[in-house]
């Protein structure tokens, strides 16, 4: 049986940076990177000097998830890396996405997680790691961050919740909470009818040393991993303070009302 590392959303940004950082352990002795655009996995592969194996999957779509498992099924790989990261947002108001787009978003973000949580936990041995992608959004609300950061609150509370319950499986589970990472996240997040609102950045950390610490922490079993000073302050902001001041603060930085 192989050891595996598996990838979602391996064809960009975090994923990608995922894809190279387990494919270079030596444990590791195949990588399964999984995302839809096929083109860019093979690219990825082409860069990586261990065996990759790549699967288009919309995470989103359970009949395709399922026939994913199928040949995990088949081949029972032991699954010692698993970074659960596929996902997207947009920022802009609640009614500014259709309710479509919302209802995808919470299919590729809460049920594409769970899913593929769920059904990689059999093949993950005593001593594997499973990496949920959060984000510094789950800490609060944010208003025009709102949907994206809702799913990225239930990733984190499922995921700390998930990370107790298989504890005696010897599998650790942590939650990623990455503030702004500069990744191709920010091409679709202004894709919406109304003006960009969410315009300030204060800091694009880079998505090599965020899956890096990603990487550390849950090599030490903790069940959150965030990167960065500024990214621990709001950690830390957010649960001292009232919510709604915190939301003020976001607002005030933003430029909005
Ligand atoms: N960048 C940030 O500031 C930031 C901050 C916090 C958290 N995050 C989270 O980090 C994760 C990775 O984002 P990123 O910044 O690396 O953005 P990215 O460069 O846009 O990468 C997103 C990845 O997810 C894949 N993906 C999206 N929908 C999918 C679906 N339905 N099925 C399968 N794969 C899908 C994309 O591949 P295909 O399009 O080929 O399917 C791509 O590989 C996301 O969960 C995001 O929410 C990002």
């Amino acid at each position: 049986m192989a050891k595996i590392a598996l990838v979602t959303g391996a064809s960009s940004g975090i994923g990608r940076e995922f894809a190279l950082q387990f494919a270079a352990r030596p444990e590791v002795e195949e990588l399964w990177a999984v995302a839809r655009n096929k083109e860019k996995l093979e690219a990825l592969a082409a860069e990586i000097d261990k065996p990759v194996r790549v699967f288009s999957v919309d995470v989103s779509d359970n009949a395709q998830v399922a026939a994913f498992f199928e040949t995990v099924a088949e081949e029972k790989p032991e699954i010692v890396w698993f970074a659960n990261n596929a996902g997207w947002g947009k920022f802009c108001r609640c009614d500014e996405l259709t309710p479509e787009e919302s209802l995808s978003m919470i299919a590729t973000n809460c049920s594409g997680v769970v899913n593929m949580a769920i059904r990689t936990l059999p093949y993950m041995p005593k001593g594997s790691h499973m990496i949920n992608t959060g984000s510094a959004s789950a800490f609060q609300p944010l208003p025009y961050v709102g949907l994206y950061g809702a799913t990225k609150a239930f990733v984190r509370s499922y995921s700390r919740a998930m990370a107790k319950e298989v504890k005696r499986q010897g599998v650790t589970v942590t939650c990623m909470c990455p503030y702004w990472v500069g990744t191709n996240f920010f091409d679709n997040v202004h894709e919406h009818p109304g003006n960009a609102v969410v315009t300030k950045y204060e800091v694009m950390y880079r998505a090599e040393d965020v899956v890096k610490t990603a990487i550390r922490d849950a090599g030490r079993g903790k069940d959150m991993s965030v990167h960065g000073a500024l990214n621990k302050f709001q950690h830390v902001a957010a649960k001292l303070l009232p919510q709604r001041l915190v939301m003020w603060i976001f607002l005030k930085k933003q430029g909005l009302k």
